[in-house]
């Protein structure tokens, strides 16, 4: 009996631990969609060195300029690395199938992936946190997000070169895997992250840089936000009015009863 308790209490304790975040937990991104300058900055660094494979084919330029408050010039001349159209959406130059052929697989369009992610921008931001070398691979790269991707660390020269310390899984009396506490690094578990060679920016400048990727990727899966945002303050102000106007009919009626 104590040994079925004890096996029903570790088969709840696992799911518990990690909730729904998988076998690699995800950190809090922190990012805010109302922050239009963490947007613009997330904006520019996503042109720069994510829209080169990746494509978000559900968001045109010329939304951008409205939610983000730019200017046409400005996006067109800072955002629009590809020569496309004010009212174009944002293509990649190459292919589905060269892309596949060059990096193994295609690079999924990032339009709502914000959305699809069960943990929405924590989890590209913890992804994009949590890449590091691996020898045994010949794109040099792996991410516990997702093993064996096919992206190789585009931002390494910020972040810098990353090494995962692991320790070997904890075995039970009948020698089955433990979960970890701290996450799984293909079979062995995590325990940390270190610098072998440092980035051009600090860990804390890296976080608000990718932050702001997150940021930016979280407004393109969903930017009519935007627009209820702006709505609701009209509409928050229209019944504040309409309350007063009330109010001073109100008083204006109960005048002659009086
Ligand atoms: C060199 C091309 C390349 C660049 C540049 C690139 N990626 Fe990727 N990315 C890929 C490929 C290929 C995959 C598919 C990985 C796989 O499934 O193995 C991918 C996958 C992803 C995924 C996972 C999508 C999913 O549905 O699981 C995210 C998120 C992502 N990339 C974000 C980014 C961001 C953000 C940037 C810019 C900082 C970026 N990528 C830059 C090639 C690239």
């Amino acid at each position: 009996m104590t040994k079925f308790f004890a096996t029903m209490a570790l088969a709840l304790a696992a799911p518990v631990a990690f909730g729904a975040a998988g076998k690699f937990p995800t950190e809090a991104a922190a990012n805010n969609i109302g922050d239009q300058a963490s947007l613009q900055r997330g904006a520019a660094l996503f042109m720069n060195y994510c829209a080169s494979c990746h494509s978000a084919e559900m968001i045109r330029f010329s939304r951008i300029a409205r939610d983000l408050g730019l200017s046409e010039e400005q996006v067109m001349k800072n955002l629009n690395l590809v020569g496309a159209k004010f009212q174009d959406t944002l293509q990649v130059a190459m292919t589905r199938e060269d892309a596949a052929t060059w990096l193994g697989a295609a690079p999924p369009d990032l339009t709502l992936t914000a959305r699809a992610k069960h943990e929405g921008a924590d989890w590209i931001y913890t992804y994009l946190k949590s890449f590091y070398v691996d020898e045994a691979r010949p794109i040099g790269w792996n991410n516990p997000l997702l093993p064996g991707a096919s992206m190789p660390h585009v931002l390494w020269e910020y972040q810098g070169v990353q090494r995962v310390v692991t320790e070997p899984r904890q075995k039970d009396a009948q020698g089955r895997d433990l979960p970890c506490r701290k996450g799984e690094v293909g079979n062995a578990c995590f325990v940390r992250f270190e610098i072998a060679q440092p980035g051009l920016m600090d860990p804390e400048e890296y976080s608000v840089a990718i932050r702001d990727i997150s940021n930016f990727m979280e407004y393109i899966a969903e930017p009519a936000v935007m627009e209820r945002r702006r709505w609701g303050i009209w509409v928050v102000l229209f019944l504040a009015f309409f309350t007063f106007l009330a109010w001073l009919l109100k008083a204006e009626y109960w005048r002659d009863v009086h």
